[in-house]
């Protein structure tokens, strides 16, 4: 098996085992709310919208309510299954390296803490552009390098190398309690010991995690026709970049630097 092979099938075994949290109505609620930062528009009628690494849909479902129509892929059949049957969202089993869309598809393409999990996030990032309209938006969440949480992630592979993704369900509640008010801080919803644990397990537990300078993701994404429009840090452990793509872009032209003005991405 190659290493791509290898990390993918890792990967889903781990979000199978342990999916990533369901948070509900209060997520989707959320969501919807922080969803105006990027797409500060009204409404998001008609909009055709991706996302991939969606797991159960809760930030597609927050963009419908927008009025978006979102299709979602993640790597787990259990994620898309359950985003099919109980938020009844059109999802379906697929790789974010290999997306299974023609070229210019979508309007809005997003991918939340998902392209870092995979073997290559080029060639994710690549994906994202392939599939994203000109003048279409692609949102992204990366973990970033050189922050307190990418020193833990290193500092935790011994912890990961001598037990296996199960071990969460056997977290004593002390530790829950510790980890509960940082956890319900970043998430913005009260949690309950499940969806601790969850969270706990894709902090801790995934098998592959890359970190990434903002620098570096906004050069390759140029280098992909996908221009800056806007870049946040999220709390110490991740970025958020909203790209345009441009179709005019040239290959290797220097980067720019954020623009920050989210008007300029309507
Ligand atoms: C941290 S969770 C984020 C879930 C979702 N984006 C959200 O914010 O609710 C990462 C998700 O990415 C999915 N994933 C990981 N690697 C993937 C890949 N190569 N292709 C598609 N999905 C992937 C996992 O199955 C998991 O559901």
């Amino acid at each position: 098996m190659n290493r791509e092979a290898h990390l993918r099938s890792a990967t889903r075994t781990h979000y199978e085992a342990v999916p990533f949290f369901c948070g509900g109505d209060k997520r989707v609620q959320n969501c919807r709310s922080r969803s105006f930062r990027f797409f500060p528009e009204e409404a998001l009628d008609g909009l055709r919208v991706l996302d991939i690494g969606a797991s159960y849909g809760e930030v597609a479902l927050a963009l419908r309510d927008r009025g978006a129509e979102p299709v979602c892929v993640d790597l787990t059949y259990r994620a898309a299954a359950y985003a099919r049957k109980f938020n009844r969202i059109n999802a379906i089993q697929a790789d974010a390296l290999r997306l299974p869309f023609a070229d210019s598809c979508f309007d809005i393409t997003i991918a939340v803490g998902v392209l870092h999990h995979t073997a290559d996030h080029l060639v994710g990032l690549k994906e994202m552009a392939r599939v994203t309209r000109p003048g279409g938006r692609a949102l992204i969440f990366l973990y970033s390098a050189f922050t307190p949480y990418h020193g833990l992630y290193r500092l935790s592979h011994p912890l990961r190398r001598v037990t296996s993704v199960s071990s969460v369900s056997r977290i004593p509640p002390w530790v829950l309690g510790l980890v509960r008010p940082p956890t319900e801080f970043v998430v913005g919803q009260r949690l309950n010991a499940e969806q601790i644990k969850s969270l706990v397990a894709d902090q801790f537990w995934t098998p592959h995690a890359t970190f990434h300078t903002k620098r570096a993701i906004v050069r390759d994404a140029q280098n992909l026709g996908l221009r800056l429009c806007l870049t946040r840090p999220s709390y110490c452990y991740g970025r958020w970049f909203l790209f345009r793509r441009d179709s005019t872009v040239s290959r290797g032209t220097p980067a720019s630097d954020e623009c920050g003005d989210v008007d300029s991405c309507r």
